[in-house]
């Protein structure tokens, strides 16, 4: 039995071949290759064959568990293809308007979105959440597709990522649903992210917020029709719509506002019968949220500080990223298996990768969030231009680490 491997190929969006024939050119390029790397992009402009630099922006190959293996031989590989294209368009949005201010309250994606390109694969968690996320979704979507009937087996169609601000929690769910768009092609043409901004909803106008309440709903219910459409609806920072009600009940908010509120849970517990419709949930409050159709979530999922291990990801992400670009001249830094795999001795080779687990071990406590802003900092307070070398830019990260813990400590 071999390894079975999902790969996932974006197609440029300009290209017209059809998609056997980039499935041709992706095997004889395959039959060229010795191994594949896991969840790294590879681009098609760096690949040998015509067709593919051509017509293929980018392949990410994932395994179906998580071996933690860095790389597979394509002898023992047993590929699923997936082939898609990128909707071009940015978000629309749906505003409120005042005299003085224009607010956000809804944004509207087509998937799978240029905006959402690859977040997935520059999220890294200690445990193996994304893709039990993953298989959540599927089995969802597969349990209402097949018709399970929910008075037998019960299941809910709501997700809530919850943990401290900064911890990845908007950004999952944008790429969790891209994600499950992109695998679940034998249910789903494309999807549709709506992102409700609750927090400005029900900020201030009340009464406007009624009307727009439905508005929305109204168009949601439109694209629910088209049922080869994965409809997701995420709603940010939930604990807005808890809080909203709270301060009605104790008389500091008009009794406007318990209604808005009311009507969009209503609306939400409609629009999620809908076997094509996902809702997903943020809350930054860890304490229970005191609304009933996120306490039933089927899926509550914490999102913390990540480990050593997780900002080692990170760290090396961000690195490659400046590799990538000449920023930094180095082309290549260790991956932890490797590092591990080598019993962490320091060699040449391992040299600069072992200072870098050092600057993560320095950065535990740090959120996901100002740990990707190390790596500018680094180099706007103590380095300027291009090619420089990982080992002084290294020596610069480590500073903005210990100037950010001394200003911590004031
Ligand atoms: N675990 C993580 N791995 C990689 N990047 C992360 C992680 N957590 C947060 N980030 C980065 O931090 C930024 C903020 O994330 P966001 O999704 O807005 O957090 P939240 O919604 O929890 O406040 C994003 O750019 C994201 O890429
Ligand atoms: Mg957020």
């Amino acid at each position: 039995m071999g390894c079975e491997l999902h790969l996932e190929i974006c197609q440029h969006s300009y290209s017209t071949l059809s998609k056997e024939q980039i499935l041709e050119a992706v095997n004889t390029e395959l039959s060229t290759w010795l191994e594949i790397y896991l969840d790294t992009i590879i681009y098609g402009k760096d690949c040998t064959n015509l067709v593919l630099k051509e017509h293929v922006e980018s392949m990410v190959c994932s395994d179906y568990s998580s071996l933690e293996k860095e790389k597979v031989y394509i002898q023992e590989a047993v590929f699923k293809f997936y082939i898609y294209s990128l909707t071009q368009e940015m978000a629309a949005t749906e505003t409120l308007q005042s005299d003085s201010e224009e607010l956000s309250v809804a944004s509207h994606w087509v998937l799978p979105s240029i905006e959402f390109h690859h977040i997935w694969q520059h999220l890294f968690y200690d445990s193996n959440i994304k893709n039990d996320l993953l298989h959540y979704v599927e089995t969802t979507m597969l349990f209402s597709d097949r018709g399970v009937n929910s008075n037998v087996i019960s299941w809910n169609k709501v997700i809530l990522l919850h943990g401290p601000p900064g911890t990845g929690k908007t950004s999952l769910c944008k790429a969790l649903a891209q994600k499950a768009v992109i695998r679940m092609r034998d249910y789903f043409t494309h999807g549709e992210f709506i992102e409700i901004n609750s927090h400005s909803l029900f900020s201030k106008w009340f009464s406007e917020s009624g009307k727009l309440v439905m508005k929305l709903f109204d168009e949601i219910r439109n694209l629910v029709q088209d049922t080869k459409a994965l409809i997701c609806i995420l709603i940010d920072e939930v604990e807005s719509l808890a809080h909203a009600r709270k301060s009605c009940a104790n008389g500091t908010e008009p009794s406007d506002s318990i209604r808005v509120v009311n009507a969009l849970l209503t609306q939400l517990d409609q629009i999620k019968r809908y076997p094509n419709v996902l809702i997903l949930t943020t809350s930054n409050m860890t304490e229970a949220i005191d609304l009933a159709f996120v306490d039933r979530a089927d899926i509550k999922q914490y999102l913390g500080f990540p480990s050593e291990v997780a900002i080692y990801h990170i760290y090396r992400s961000c690195l490659r990223e400046l590799m990538r670009t000449g920023v930094l001249n180095h082309k290549e830094i260790c991956d932890i298996s490797e590092l591990k795999m080598l019993g962490y001795e320091e060699t040449s080779n391992t040299k600069n990768s072992l200072k870098l687990l050092e600057i993560c071990r320095a950065s535990v406590g740090l959120t996901g969030r100002a740990l990707r802003k190390m790596p500018f900092l680094a180099h706007a307070l103590y380095l300027s231009g291009v090619s420089i070398s990982l080992s002084q830019f290294l020596k610069a990260m480590q500073l903005v680490i210990e100037k950010r813990k001394r200003e911590s400590l004031q």
